[in-house]
Protein backbone atom coordinates (compact mmCIF):
# COMPACT_ATOMS: atom_id res chain seq x y z
CA UNK A 1 0.00 0.00 0.00
CA UNK A 2 1.76 3.39 -1.12
CA UNK A 3 2.10 6.10 1.70
CA UNK A 4 0.25 8.26 -1.60
CA UNK A 5 -2.90 6.78 -1.72
CA UNK A 6 -3.68 7.31 1.90
CA UNK A 7 -2.79 10.82 1.29
CA UNK A 8 -5.97 12.60 1.71
CA UNK A 9 -5.24 15.59 -1.50
CA UNK A 10 -6.27 12.90 -4.05
CA UNK A 11 -9.33 12.08 -2.21
CA UNK A 12 -12.50 14.09 -3.13
CA UNK A 13 -14.23 13.70 0.22
CA UNK A 14 -11.17 15.19 1.93
CA UNK A 15 -10.75 18.09 -0.83
CA UNK A 16 -14.71 19.08 0.41
CA UNK A 17 -12.43 19.90 3.14
CA UNK A 18 -13.61 17.32 5.96
CA UNK A 19 -10.56 16.75 7.25
CA UNK A 20 -8.31 20.19 7.06
CA UNK A 21 -5.26 18.73 9.06
CA UNK A 22 -1.74 20.11 9.01
CA UNK A 23 0.71 17.57 6.99
CA UNK A 24 2.38 15.82 10.25
CA UNK A 25 -0.93 15.01 11.53
CA UNK A 26 -1.97 13.54 8.65
CA UNK A 27 1.10 11.09 9.01
CA UNK A 28 0.02 10.12 12.15
CA UNK A 29 -3.76 9.63 10.98
CA UNK A 30 -2.41 7.47 8.50
CA UNK A 31 -0.39 5.70 10.40
CA UNK A 32 -3.05 5.12 13.06
CA UNK A 33 -5.63 4.70 9.99
CA UNK A 34 -2.97 1.69 9.29
CA UNK A 35 -2.69 0.25 12.99
CA UNK A 36 -6.60 -0.01 13.47
CA UNK A 37 -6.89 -1.65 10.78
CA UNK A 38 -4.27 -4.42 11.71
CA UNK A 39 -5.90 -4.61 15.14
CA UNK A 40 -9.35 -5.22 13.48
CA UNK A 41 -7.37 -7.78 11.17
CA UNK A 42 -5.81 -9.44 14.67
CA UNK A 43 -9.36 -9.39 16.44
CA UNK A 44 -11.04 -11.45 13.63
CA UNK A 45 -8.77 -14.13 13.04
CA UNK A 46 -8.72 -14.33 16.83
CA UNK A 47 -11.99 -14.09 16.98
CA UNK A 48 -12.54 -17.29 14.42
CA UNK A 49 -9.78 -19.45 16.20
CA UNK A 50 -11.55 -18.35 19.29
CA UNK A 51 -15.26 -20.29 17.92
CA UNK A 52 -13.55 -22.57 16.27
CA UNK A 53 -11.23 -24.45 19.35
CA UNK A 54 -13.09 -23.23 22.21
CA UNK A 55 -16.05 -25.56 22.88
CA UNK A 56 -17.01 -24.62 26.10
CA UNK A 57 -16.95 -21.07 25.85
CA UNK A 58 -19.08 -21.39 22.43
CA UNK A 59 -22.95 -20.51 24.09
CA UNK A 60 -21.27 -17.00 25.47
CA UNK A 61 -20.59 -16.05 21.80
CA UNK A 62 -23.99 -17.23 20.50
CA UNK A 63 -25.91 -14.75 22.98
CA UNK A 64 -24.19 -12.16 21.39
CA UNK A 65 -25.66 -12.60 18.25
CA UNK A 66 -28.91 -11.31 17.64
CA UNK A 67 -31.81 -13.80 18.16
CA UNK A 68 -33.24 -13.23 14.39
CA UNK A 69 -29.77 -13.99 13.04
CA UNK A 70 -29.22 -17.12 14.83
CA UNK A 71 -32.65 -18.88 14.76
CA UNK A 72 -32.76 -18.11 11.02
CA UNK A 73 -36.43 -18.83 9.60
CA UNK A 74 -37.46 -20.99 11.96
CA UNK A 75 -38.34 -17.85 14.22
CA UNK A 76 -40.64 -17.39 16.66
CA UNK A 77 -41.86 -13.89 16.79
CA UNK A 78 -42.45 -11.41 19.31
CA UNK A 79 -41.47 -12.50 23.27
CA UNK A 80 -40.33 -15.60 23.22
CA UNK A 81 -42.72 -18.87 24.23
CA UNK A 82 -42.94 -19.47 27.74
CA UNK A 83 -45.25 -21.74 29.53
CA UNK A 84 -47.92 -18.98 29.49
CA UNK A 85 -48.69 -19.38 26.21
CA UNK A 86 -49.88 -23.15 25.94
CA UNK A 87 -53.11 -24.46 27.18
CA UNK A 88 -53.49 -27.89 27.95
CA UNK A 89 -56.21 -30.27 26.66
CA UNK A 90 -56.58 -33.29 28.76
CA UNK A 91 -59.14 -36.10 28.22
CA UNK A 92 -60.63 -37.18 31.00
CA UNK A 93 -63.96 -39.14 32.32
CA UNK A 94 -65.34 -38.89 35.29
CA UNK A 95 -64.89 -42.89 36.37
CA UNK A 96 -61.44 -42.65 36.08
CA UNK A 97 -60.52 -39.30 36.64
CA UNK A 98 -59.23 -39.65 40.52
CA UNK A 99 -56.84 -42.80 39.52
CA UNK A 100 -55.56 -40.84 36.66
CA UNK A 101 -54.85 -37.59 38.47
CA UNK A 102 -52.25 -38.99 39.68
CA UNK A 103 -50.00 -38.68 36.45
CA UNK A 104 -50.98 -35.17 35.75
CA UNK A 105 -50.22 -34.71 39.55
CA UNK A 106 -46.51 -35.36 38.48
CA UNK A 107 -46.43 -32.53 36.22
CA UNK A 108 -49.08 -29.76 36.42
CA UNK A 109 -47.41 -26.69 38.29
CA UNK A 110 -50.26 -24.61 39.85
CA UNK A 111 -50.57 -20.98 38.79
CA UNK A 112 -47.47 -21.79 36.21
CA UNK A 113 -49.42 -24.31 33.92
CA UNK A 114 -52.62 -23.54 32.18
CA UNK A 115 -55.45 -25.78 30.98
CA UNK A 116 -58.40 -28.48 32.13
CA UNK A 117 -58.91 -31.54 32.48
CA UNK A 118 -62.08 -32.28 30.02
CA UNK A 119 -64.72 -34.61 31.61
CA UNK A 120 -68.02 -36.59 30.88
CA UNK A 121 -70.05 -35.05 33.78
CA UNK A 122 -69.72 -33.21 36.80
CA UNK A 123 -67.94 -34.78 39.70
CA UNK A 124 -68.29 -34.53 43.47
CA UNK A 125 -64.56 -32.53 43.76
CA UNK A 126 -63.67 -31.11 40.88
CA UNK A 127 -59.92 -30.99 42.09
CA UNK A 128 -59.39 -34.04 43.16
CA UNK A 129 -55.82 -33.73 43.70
CA UNK A 130 -54.46 -30.23 44.55
CA UNK A 131 -51.60 -30.08 42.11
CA UNK A 132 -53.84 -31.32 39.63
CA UNK A 133 -55.60 -29.41 36.69
CA UNK A 134 -59.08 -28.17 37.16
CA UNK A 135 -62.01 -30.27 35.36
CA UNK A 136 -64.30 -29.21 33.36
CA UNK A 137 -67.08 -30.79 31.63
CA UNK A 138 -67.35 -31.11 27.86
CA UNK A 139 -69.96 -29.21 26.05
CA UNK A 140 -73.22 -31.20 25.55
CA UNK A 141 -73.15 -31.37 22.01
CA UNK A 142 -70.57 -34.50 21.59
CA UNK A 143 -73.60 -36.69 21.79
CA UNK A 144 -75.21 -35.46 18.49
CA UNK A 145 -72.39 -36.97 16.08
CA UNK A 146 -72.10 -40.21 14.56
CA UNK A 147 -69.89 -42.80 15.79
CA UNK A 148 -69.06 -46.40 15.24
CA UNK A 149 -66.69 -47.87 18.05
CA UNK A 150 -66.14 -45.10 20.36
CA UNK A 151 -68.76 -42.19 21.49
CA UNK A 152 -66.15 -41.02 23.68
CA UNK A 153 -63.59 -40.31 20.86
CA UNK A 154 -66.10 -37.75 19.79
CA UNK A 155 -66.37 -36.14 22.98
CA UNK A 156 -62.38 -35.87 23.24
CA UNK A 157 -61.81 -34.65 19.88
CA UNK A 158 -64.10 -31.43 20.64
CA UNK A 159 -62.10 -30.56 23.33
CA UNK A 160 -59.75 -28.32 21.01
CA UNK A 161 -62.77 -26.95 20.03
CA UNK A 162 -63.82 -26.19 23.80
CA UNK A 163 -60.44 -25.33 24.61
CA UNK A 164 -60.58 -22.50 21.54
CA UNK A 165 -63.71 -21.39 22.73
CA UNK A 166 -62.79 -19.91 26.15
CA UNK A 167 -60.86 -17.34 24.43
CA UNK A 168 -58.10 -17.52 27.03
CA UNK A 169 -55.75 -14.24 26.61
CA UNK A 170 -52.02 -15.41 24.86
CA UNK A 171 -52.74 -18.49 23.89
CA UNK A 172 -49.90 -19.39 21.63
CA UNK A 173 -50.40 -23.56 21.43
CA UNK A 174 -52.86 -25.62 22.16
CA UNK A 175 -51.65 -29.10 23.54
CA UNK A 176 -54.30 -32.27 23.43
CA UNK A 177 -53.16 -35.23 25.54
CA UNK A 178 -54.74 -38.04 27.37
CA UNK A 179 -55.10 -38.56 31.89
CA UNK A 180 -52.50 -40.60 31.32
CA UNK A 181 -50.09 -38.33 29.53
CA UNK A 182 -47.06 -36.92 31.41
CA UNK A 183 -45.35 -33.96 29.96
CA UNK A 184 -41.99 -32.29 30.44
CA UNK A 185 -42.72 -28.63 30.37
CA UNK A 186 -39.62 -27.20 30.01
CA UNK A 187 -38.61 -29.38 27.18
CA UNK A 188 -42.27 -29.16 25.73
CA UNK A 189 -41.86 -25.39 25.54
CA UNK A 190 -38.44 -25.36 24.14
CA UNK A 191 -39.48 -27.74 21.12
CA UNK A 192 -42.91 -25.35 20.78
CA UNK A 193 -40.40 -21.83 20.72
CA UNK A 194 -38.75 -23.37 17.52
CA UNK A 195 -41.65 -23.03 15.60
CA UNK A 196 -43.56 -19.63 14.40
CA UNK A 197 -46.64 -19.48 16.25
CA UNK A 198 -48.55 -17.57 13.33
CA UNK A 199 -48.62 -20.16 10.87
CA UNK A 200 -50.38 -23.78 10.80
CA UNK A 201 -48.15 -25.96 12.97
CA UNK A 202 -49.81 -29.70 13.82
CA UNK A 203 -46.70 -31.12 16.09
CA UNK A 204 -46.42 -34.69 17.40
CA UNK A 205 -45.52 -37.93 17.12
CA UNK A 206 -46.53 -41.63 15.79
CA UNK A 207 -46.67 -44.78 17.67
CA UNK A 208 -43.43 -47.17 18.61
CA UNK A 209 -45.59 -49.88 17.06
CA UNK A 210 -45.68 -50.70 13.21
CA UNK A 211 -48.61 -52.53 13.24
CA UNK A 212 -50.33 -49.22 14.71
CA UNK A 213 -49.14 -46.78 12.58
CA UNK A 214 -50.44 -49.17 9.64
CA UNK A 215 -53.57 -49.42 11.21
CA UNK A 216 -54.32 -45.73 11.72
CA UNK A 217 -51.70 -43.60 10.47
CA UNK A 218 -48.00 -43.10 10.03
CA UNK A 219 -48.98 -39.35 9.10
CA UNK A 220 -50.81 -38.54 12.59
CA UNK A 221 -49.68 -37.05 16.09
CA UNK A 222 -51.21 -39.95 18.55
CA UNK A 223 -53.01 -38.84 21.25
CA UNK A 224 -51.69 -40.36 24.08
CA UNK A 225 -48.14 -39.13 23.86
CA UNK A 226 -49.71 -35.24 23.15
CA UNK A 227 -49.70 -33.37 20.54
CA UNK A 228 -49.46 -29.23 19.58
CA UNK A 229 -51.81 -27.12 17.34
CA UNK A 230 -50.62 -23.44 17.23
CA UNK A 231 -53.03 -20.68 17.33
CA UNK A 232 -54.56 -20.73 13.67
CA UNK A 233 -54.38 -24.40 13.29
CA UNK A 234 -56.88 -24.74 15.92
CA UNK A 235 -59.04 -21.94 14.91
CA UNK A 236 -59.47 -23.44 11.47
CA UNK A 237 -59.82 -26.76 12.64
CA UNK A 238 -62.68 -25.95 14.89
CA UNK A 239 -64.56 -24.19 11.96
CA UNK A 240 -63.87 -27.52 10.04
CA UNK A 241 -64.57 -29.84 12.98
CA UNK A 242 -67.93 -30.52 13.62
CA UNK A 243 -68.67 -31.52 9.89
CA UNK A 244 -65.50 -33.27 9.85
CA UNK A 245 -66.32 -35.48 12.72
CA UNK A 246 -69.44 -36.75 10.80
CA UNK A 247 -67.63 -37.51 7.94
CA UNK A 248 -64.73 -39.67 9.86
CA UNK A 249 -67.21 -41.31 11.88
CA UNK A 250 -65.95 -44.48 11.40
CA UNK A 251 -62.46 -44.25 12.92
CA UNK A 252 -61.76 -45.29 16.73
CA UNK A 253 -59.97 -42.75 17.97
CA UNK A 254 -60.00 -39.02 18.68
CA UNK A 255 -56.43 -38.70 17.44
CA UNK A 256 -57.73 -40.40 14.27
CA UNK A 257 -60.43 -37.86 13.90
CA UNK A 258 -58.27 -34.50 14.44
CA UNK A 259 -55.86 -36.16 11.96
CA UNK A 260 -58.33 -36.70 9.15
CA UNK A 261 -59.95 -33.40 9.84
CA UNK A 262 -56.36 -31.38 9.80
CA UNK A 263 -55.44 -32.79 6.35
CA UNK A 264 -58.05 -31.91 4.83
CA UNK A 265 -56.68 -27.95 5.69
CA UNK A 266 -53.52 -29.45 3.92
CA UNK A 267 -51.54 -29.22 7.14
CA UNK A 268 -48.77 -32.23 7.82
CA UNK A 269 -47.59 -33.18 10.92
CA UNK A 270 -44.45 -32.26 12.39
CA UNK A 271 -42.75 -34.82 14.04
CA UNK A 272 -40.60 -34.47 17.13
CA UNK A 273 -38.67 -37.22 18.43
CA UNK A 274 -39.51 -36.77 22.14
CA UNK A 275 -43.02 -37.10 22.24
CA UNK A 276 -43.56 -40.56 23.63
CA UNK A 277 -47.09 -42.55 22.64
CA UNK A 278 -44.83 -45.57 24.37
CA UNK A 279 -47.25 -48.28 22.44
CA UNK A 280 -44.99 -51.07 23.70
CA UNK A 281 -45.57 -53.51 26.38
CA UNK A 282 -43.09 -54.63 29.03
CA UNK A 283 -40.51 -52.72 30.06
CA UNK A 284 -39.69 -49.82 28.57
CA UNK A 285 -36.47 -49.85 29.97
CA UNK A 286 -34.04 -50.45 26.67
CA UNK A 287 -35.98 -47.52 24.77
CA UNK A 288 -35.78 -45.05 27.77
CA UNK A 289 -32.01 -46.24 28.23
CA UNK A 290 -31.18 -45.43 24.42
CA UNK A 291 -33.20 -41.98 24.41
CA UNK A 292 -32.64 -40.22 20.54
CA UNK A 293 -30.56 -37.13 20.70
CA UNK A 294 -33.80 -34.89 21.57
CA UNK A 295 -35.63 -33.40 24.92
CA UNK A 296 -37.87 -35.36 26.32
CA UNK A 297 -41.04 -34.47 25.89
CA UNK A 298 -43.60 -37.03 27.64
CA UNK A 299 -44.11 -40.37 28.41
CA UNK A 300 -47.75 -42.35 28.01
CA UNK A 301 -49.13 -45.53 28.56
CA UNK A 302 -47.10 -46.13 31.95
CA UNK A 303 -49.61 -48.23 33.53
CA UNK A 304 -49.57 -50.88 30.64
CA UNK A 305 -46.10 -50.59 31.14
CA UNK A 306 -43.76 -52.38 34.15
CA UNK A 307 -42.64 -49.34 36.73
CA UNK A 308 -39.68 -47.64 35.14
CA UNK A 309 -37.84 -48.81 38.18
CA UNK A 310 -37.28 -52.42 39.59
CA UNK A 311 -39.00 -51.93 43.10
CA UNK A 312 -40.78 -49.08 42.19
CA UNK A 313 -44.25 -48.53 41.50
CA UNK A 314 -45.42 -46.28 38.67
CA UNK A 315 -45.75 -42.75 40.84
CA UNK A 316 -42.56 -43.56 42.84
CA UNK A 317 -40.42 -44.42 39.23
CA UNK A 318 -41.97 -40.95 37.70
CA UNK A 319 -41.30 -39.14 40.68
CA UNK A 320 -37.65 -40.41 40.44
CA UNK A 321 -37.16 -38.98 37.24
CA UNK A 322 -38.89 -35.84 38.08
CA UNK A 323 -36.31 -34.90 40.71
CA UNK A 324 -33.84 -35.22 37.96
CA UNK A 325 -35.64 -33.54 34.89
CA UNK A 326 -36.19 -30.76 37.96
CA UNK A 327 -32.32 -30.85 38.66
CA UNK A 328 -31.49 -30.08 34.39
CA UNK A 329 -34.26 -30.31 32.89
CA UNK A 330 -33.27 -30.74 28.94
CA UNK A 331 -30.55 -33.54 30.00
CA UNK A 332 -33.09 -35.91 31.45
CA UNK A 333 -32.13 -39.18 29.58
CA UNK A 334 -29.78 -38.04 27.44
CA UNK A 335 -27.23 -40.70 26.49
CA UNK A 336 -23.17 -40.67 27.11
CA UNK A 337 -20.73 -43.13 26.69
CA UNK A 338 -17.43 -43.47 28.55
CA UNK A 339 -14.35 -45.90 27.09
CA UNK A 340 -12.43 -47.69 29.64
CA UNK A 341 -9.78 -49.16 27.29
CA UNK A 342 -7.66 -50.75 29.80
CA UNK A 343 -10.27 -52.75 31.71
CA UNK A 344 -12.37 -52.73 28.61
CA UNK A 345 -14.96 -51.98 29.94
CA UNK A 346 -18.13 -49.80 28.05
CA UNK A 347 -20.38 -47.11 30.05
CA UNK A 348 -23.57 -45.93 28.98
CA UNK A 349 -25.73 -43.41 30.89
CA UNK A 350 -29.08 -42.28 30.46
CA UNK A 351 -28.94 -39.17 32.68
CA UNK A 352 -31.34 -39.08 35.45
CA UNK A 353 -32.31 -42.92 34.82
CA UNK A 354 -29.54 -45.79 34.21
CA UNK A 355 -26.15 -46.40 34.21
CA UNK A 356 -24.73 -49.28 32.37
CA UNK A 357 -21.61 -50.89 32.69
CA UNK A 358 -20.95 -53.61 29.78
CA UNK A 359 -17.82 -55.72 30.44
CA UNK A 360 -16.70 -55.71 27.14
CA UNK A 361 -15.96 -52.87 24.52
CA UNK A 362 -18.79 -52.08 22.46
CA UNK A 363 -19.01 -49.26 19.69
CA UNK A 364 -21.53 -46.41 20.21
CA UNK A 365 -23.87 -47.58 17.33
CA UNK A 366 -24.33 -50.72 19.24
CA UNK A 367 -24.76 -48.62 22.57
CA UNK A 368 -27.21 -45.82 21.11
CA UNK A 369 -29.60 -48.81 19.75
CA UNK A 370 -32.18 -49.98 22.20
CA UNK A 371 -32.08 -53.39 23.51
CA UNK A 372 -35.45 -54.67 23.09
CA UNK A 373 -36.89 -55.09 26.18
CA UNK A 374 -40.59 -54.84 25.38
CA UNK A 375 -43.03 -56.07 22.23
CA UNK A 376 -45.77 -54.15 20.20
CA UNK A 377 -48.27 -53.20 21.67
CA UNK A 378 -51.33 -55.21 19.85
CA UNK A 379 -50.33 -58.27 19.15
CA UNK A 380 -47.06 -58.34 22.35
CA UNK A 381 -44.81 -59.27 18.84
CA UNK A 382 -41.14 -58.92 18.97
CA UNK A 383 -41.88 -56.14 16.42
CA UNK A 384 -41.21 -54.42 14.30
CA UNK A 385 -40.71 -51.29 15.31
CA UNK A 386 -40.29 -47.44 13.62
CA UNK A 387 -36.83 -47.61 15.32
CA UNK A 388 -34.16 -49.99 15.05
CA UNK A 389 -33.67 -52.80 18.56
CA UNK A 390 -31.44 -54.99 18.98
CA UNK A 391 -31.82 -58.61 20.86
CA UNK A 392 -31.06 -58.72 24.67
CA UNK A 393 -27.41 -60.10 24.81
CA UNK A 394 -26.28 -63.52 26.66
CA UNK A 395 -25.50 -63.51 30.19
CA UNK A 396 -21.83 -62.30 29.76
CA UNK A 397 -22.72 -59.80 27.59
CA UNK A 398 -25.31 -57.81 29.23
CA UNK A 399 -25.06 -54.96 30.74
CA UNK A 400 -24.89 -54.49 34.54
CA UNK A 401 -27.40 -52.40 35.54
CA UNK A 402 -27.36 -49.19 38.18
CA UNK A 403 -30.35 -47.17 38.73
CA UNK A 404 -30.97 -43.60 39.80
CA UNK A 405 -30.71 -43.18 43.16
CA UNK A 406 -29.59 -39.54 44.40
CA UNK A 407 -29.82 -36.38 42.73
CA UNK A 408 -27.89 -33.28 44.17
CA UNK A 409 -27.70 -29.84 42.74
CA UNK A 410 -27.10 -26.67 44.29
CA UNK A 411 -23.29 -25.70 45.50
CA UNK A 412 -22.23 -25.25 42.12
CA UNK A 413 -23.86 -24.91 38.70
CA UNK A 414 -24.11 -28.70 38.01
CA UNK A 415 -25.69 -31.80 39.19
CA UNK A 416 -24.84 -34.99 40.72
CA UNK A 417 -26.17 -37.95 39.91
CA UNK A 418 -25.85 -41.47 41.87
CA UNK A 419 -26.78 -44.67 40.18
CA UNK A 420 -26.92 -48.04 42.56
CA UNK A 421 -26.31 -51.26 41.17
CA UNK A 422 -29.60 -53.76 41.03
CA UNK A 423 -29.27 -57.00 42.63
CA UNK A 424 -29.06 -59.48 39.59
CA UNK A 425 -31.80 -62.66 40.45
CA UNK A 426 -29.35 -65.80 41.98
CA UNK A 427 -28.11 -68.06 39.97
CA UNK A 428 -28.74 -65.50 36.81
CA UNK A 429 -25.12 -64.44 36.47
CA UNK A 430 -21.87 -64.48 34.45
CA UNK A 431 -19.53 -66.20 36.60
CA UNK A 432 -16.42 -64.88 34.28
CA UNK A 433 -13.58 -62.52 36.49
CA UNK A 434 -14.40 -59.68 34.03
CA UNK A 435 -17.96 -60.29 34.84
CA UNK A 436 -16.89 -59.86 39.13
CA UNK A 437 -14.93 -57.08 38.84
CA UNK A 438 -17.60 -55.01 36.79
CA UNK A 439 -20.24 -56.75 39.45
CA UNK A 440 -17.65 -55.45 42.39
CA UNK A 441 -18.75 -51.79 41.63
CA UNK A 442 -21.79 -50.68 43.73
CA UNK A 443 -22.68 -47.35 42.86
CA UNK A 444 -21.58 -44.71 40.00
CA UNK A 445 -21.67 -40.89 40.92
CA UNK A 446 -21.61 -38.93 37.96
CA UNK A 447 -21.28 -34.77 37.71
CA UNK A 448 -22.13 -32.51 35.22
CA UNK A 449 -22.38 -28.90 34.46
CA UNK A 450 -26.20 -28.37 33.85
CA UNK A 451 -27.12 -27.94 29.91
CA UNK A 452 -27.96 -24.71 28.84
CA UNK A 453 -31.41 -24.09 29.88
CA UNK A 454 -32.40 -23.17 26.15
CA UNK A 455 -29.83 -26.06 24.70
CA UNK A 456 -33.13 -27.70 22.80
CA UNK A 457 -34.04 -24.45 21.76
CA UNK A 458 -31.01 -23.63 19.20
CA UNK A 459 -31.06 -27.25 17.77
CA UNK A 460 -32.28 -25.84 14.37
CA UNK A 461 -29.16 -23.64 13.69
CA UNK A 462 -26.88 -25.88 16.54
CA UNK A 463 -26.37 -29.09 14.87
CA UNK A 464 -26.95 -31.64 17.94
CA UNK A 465 -24.36 -33.93 19.20
CA UNK A 466 -23.84 -36.55 21.84
CA UNK A 467 -22.43 -35.01 25.38
CA UNK A 468 -18.58 -36.80 25.99
CA UNK A 469 -18.10 -38.90 29.08
CA UNK A 470 -14.73 -39.24 31.14
CA UNK A 471 -13.64 -41.94 33.65
CA UNK A 472 -12.19 -39.43 37.18
CA UNK A 473 -9.44 -40.52 39.23
CA UNK A 474 -8.38 -42.86 36.20
CA UNK A 475 -11.60 -44.29 36.45
CA UNK A 476 -10.32 -45.94 39.80
CA UNK A 477 -13.44 -47.93 42.23
CA UNK A 478 -12.92 -46.32 45.70
CA UNK A 479 -15.43 -47.28 48.31
CA UNK A 480 -16.80 -49.18 45.61
CA UNK A 481 -17.88 -46.18 43.71
CA UNK A 482 -16.71 -45.54 40.36
CA UNK A 483 -17.17 -41.22 39.36
CA UNK A 484 -17.58 -40.23 35.90
CA UNK A 485 -17.88 -36.57 34.28
CA UNK A 486 -19.75 -35.32 31.66
CA UNK A 487 -19.01 -32.62 29.47
CA UNK A 488 -18.99 -30.92 25.96
CA UNK A 489 -17.33 -33.43 23.21
CA UNK A 490 -13.91 -31.18 22.28
CA UNK A 491 -13.94 -30.51 18.51
CA UNK A 492 -12.10 -33.25 17.10
CA UNK A 493 -12.80 -36.07 20.26
CA UNK A 494 -14.86 -39.26 18.69
CA UNK A 495 -15.12 -42.49 20.82
CA UNK A 496 -12.62 -44.68 19.03
CA UNK A 497 -9.42 -45.35 21.57
CA UNK A 498 -9.64 -49.20 22.90
CA UNK A 499 -12.18 -50.39 19.76
CA UNK A 500 -9.64 -51.92 17.78
C1 LIG B 1 -44.39 -15.27 29.20
O1 LIG B 1 -44.21 -14.22 28.25
C2 LIG B 1 -45.09 -13.14 28.42
C3 LIG B 1 -44.81 -12.18 27.27
O2 LIG B 1 -45.35 -12.67 26.09
C4 LIG B 1 -44.87 -12.48 29.77
O3 LIG B 1 -45.79 -11.42 29.93
C5 LIG B 1 -45.08 -13.51 30.86
O4 LIG B 1 -44.78 -12.97 32.11
C6 LIG B 1 -44.19 -14.73 30.61
N1 LIG B 1 -44.54 -15.76 31.57
C7 LIG B 1 -43.63 -16.51 32.19
C8 LIG B 1 -44.17 -17.54 33.11
O5 LIG B 1 -42.44 -16.36 32.01
C1 LIG C 1 -24.39 -22.38 34.35
O1 LIG C 1 -24.02 -23.11 33.18
C2 LIG C 1 -24.79 -22.83 32.03
C3 LIG C 1 -24.31 -23.68 30.90
O2 LIG C 1 -23.70 -24.84 31.30
C4 LIG C 1 -24.69 -21.35 31.67
O3 LIG C 1 -25.55 -21.08 30.59
C5 LIG C 1 -25.08 -20.51 32.87
O4 LIG C 1 -24.86 -19.16 32.58
C6 LIG C 1 -24.25 -20.91 34.09
N1 LIG C 1 -24.72 -20.15 35.24
C7 LIG C 1 -23.88 -19.64 36.15
C8 LIG C 1 -24.52 -18.92 37.28
O5 LIG C 1 -22.67 -19.75 36.06
C1 LIG D 1 -18.83 -44.76 51.08
O1 LIG D 1 -20.11 -44.95 50.49
C2 LIG D 1 -21.19 -44.88 51.39
C3 LIG D 1 -22.45 -45.19 50.62
O2 LIG D 1 -22.69 -44.25 49.65
C4 LIG D 1 -21.25 -43.51 52.02
O3 LIG D 1 -22.31 -43.44 52.95
C5 LIG D 1 -19.94 -43.22 52.72
O4 LIG D 1 -19.94 -41.91 53.21
C6 LIG D 1 -18.77 -43.39 51.74
N1 LIG D 1 -17.51 -43.26 52.45
C7 LIG D 1 -16.55 -42.45 52.04
C8 LIG D 1 -15.32 -42.43 52.85
O5 LIG D 1 -16.66 -41.75 51.02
Amino acid sequence: MSRDRLRPSHDPAIKRGLYSLQDNTRVIFSYLTRLFLILCLIFSVSLVLYTSFSSSNKNQFWHRIPHAARTGTVLSPGPPTNISHVLFGIGGSAATWRDRSVYSSIWWVPDVTRGFVWLDKKIDSPRTNINGPPAKVSSPEWTRFKYSSSRSAVRIARIISDSVKLRLPDVRWFVMGDDDTVYYIDNLVSVLSRYDHNQMWYIGGNSESVEQDVMHSYDMAFGGGGFALSYPLAERLVSILDGCLDRYYYFYGSDQRIWACISEIGVPITRERGFHQFDIRGSAYGLLAAHPLAPLVSLHHLDALEPLFPNHNHKESLKSIHQAYQADPPRIFQQTFCHDSKRKWSISIAWGYTVQLHPLLLPAMDLQTPVQTFKTWRSWSNGPFTFNTRPEPDLCKRPVVFMLERVKKGGFNGSLTSYKRIEHEPGNTCKTTQYAQAMSVQRILVSSLKMEPDYWKKSYVQAPRRYCCELMNKGIVKNNSMQLRIRKCRNRESITSGLD
